[in-house]
C-alpha cells in the first residue's frame, strides 16, 4: 500500500496517498477547484492554469497548478485566497477574450465572477479552441493513434493533423469530439459516412450484419479488432444486436 501523508486543505486536516495530486485529493474530499484542461483518465498537462491554488511548505508560499502538484507531508493548501481568486479571474478574462461566444467558457467565467474581459474589445477574438490539449491526449493515451498534435508556437499555436493536411491516422472514433470542453471539433454523420471536419478525415460506416444499421466507422472497428487481437469479423454486428 502507498504511504500516506498528512496535509491541510482549506483548514481541513486530511490524509492522502503520497504521489496523488492536490487536485485529486481536493476532489476526493469534496473540495471544488475549477478546471478546463483536466480529465482524470488522462495525464495532466497544466494548460489552462485555472486549477491554481496557494501552497505553503515550510516558510515558502507560492501559487501552483493543483492538477500537477503532488501532495506531501505537512503541505498547507488554500484553494481560494485573494491571490488565487485574482489570478484565476485574470486567466478567465484572457480565455473569455479569446473565445467570445463559447458557452462553456462563458459559463465558467460567470461561475468565477467574470462578466466580461477588461481588455479593449478590439483584442477580443472568436476562437473556439482553448489549446487545452485534451483531444491530443485522448487520441494518444486512450485511443493510441496520435493522429493530431499541438503545432506551432505563440499566437500560431493550434491543434492539427500532420502538415495541416488530412489526419491519416485518425480512425474516426470521435474521442476528440466528445472530450473537447468547448465543442469546437465538428463531427458529421451521414447515412454511410462519418467526417471529422477539423481533421479533414472521412470514413465509411460499418453496416450491422443483422439489423442493417450503420453504427461505427469501419476503420475504427478494424483498428480495435487488431489492437485487441480479435477476429476481423468481431464487429460485424452493432452493439444492440450483439
Ligand atoms: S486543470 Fe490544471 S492547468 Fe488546467
Amino acid at each position: 500500500m502507498s504511504k500516506l501523508v498528512n496535509l491541510t486543505i482549506d483548514g481541513r486536516k486530511l490524509q492522502a496517498e503520497e504521489g496523488k495530486t492536490v487536485l485529486a485529493v481536493a476532489r476526493d474530499n469534496g473540495i471544488d477547484i475549477p478546471t478546463l484542461c483536466y480529465n482524470e483518465e488522462l495525464e495532466p498537462y497544466g494548460a489552462c492554469r485555472l486549477c491554481l491554488v496557494e501552497v505553503t511548505k515550510g516558510t515558502r508560499t507560492r501559487l501552483v497548478t493543483s492538477c500537477l502538484y503532488p501532495v506531501e507531508e505537512d503541505l498547507v493548501v488554500k484553494t481560494s485566497t485573494d491571490r488565487v481568486i485574482t489570478n484565476r479571474k485574470m486567466l478567465m478574462e484572457l480565455l473569455l477574450a479569446r473565445c467570445q461566444g463559447v458557452k462553456s467558457i462563458e459559463d465558467m467565467a460567470r461561475k468565477l465572477g467574470v462578466d466580461r474581459p477588461s481588455f479593449k474589445p478590439e483584442y477580443w477574438e472568436k476562437d473556439e479552441c482553448i489549446l487545452c490539449g485534451l483531444c491530443v491526449r485522448a487520441c494518444a493515451e486512450v485511443v493510441g493513434t496520435s493522429a493530431i498534435s499541438l503545432v506551432n508556437r505563440g499566437v500560431n499555436r493550434e491543434v492539427a493533423a500532420p502538415y495541416l493536411e488530412t489526419a491519416n491516422d485518425c480512425i474516426g472514433c470521435g474521442s476528440c469530439v466528445y472530450i473537447c470542453p468547448t465543442k469546437c471539433i465538428k463531427m458529421e454523420d451521414t447515412e454511410d459516412t462519418r467526417t471529422i471536419v477539423n481533421w479533414k478525415a472521412s470514413f465509411k460506416m460499418q453496416k450491422c450484419a443483422k439489423c442493417g444499421k450503420n453504427f461505427a466507422p469501419e476503420k475504427q472497428l478494424a483498428y480495435f479488432a487488431r489492437k485487441l487481437n480479435l477476429p476481423a469479423d468481431t464487429f460485424n454486428v452493432c452493439p444492440d444486436c450483439r
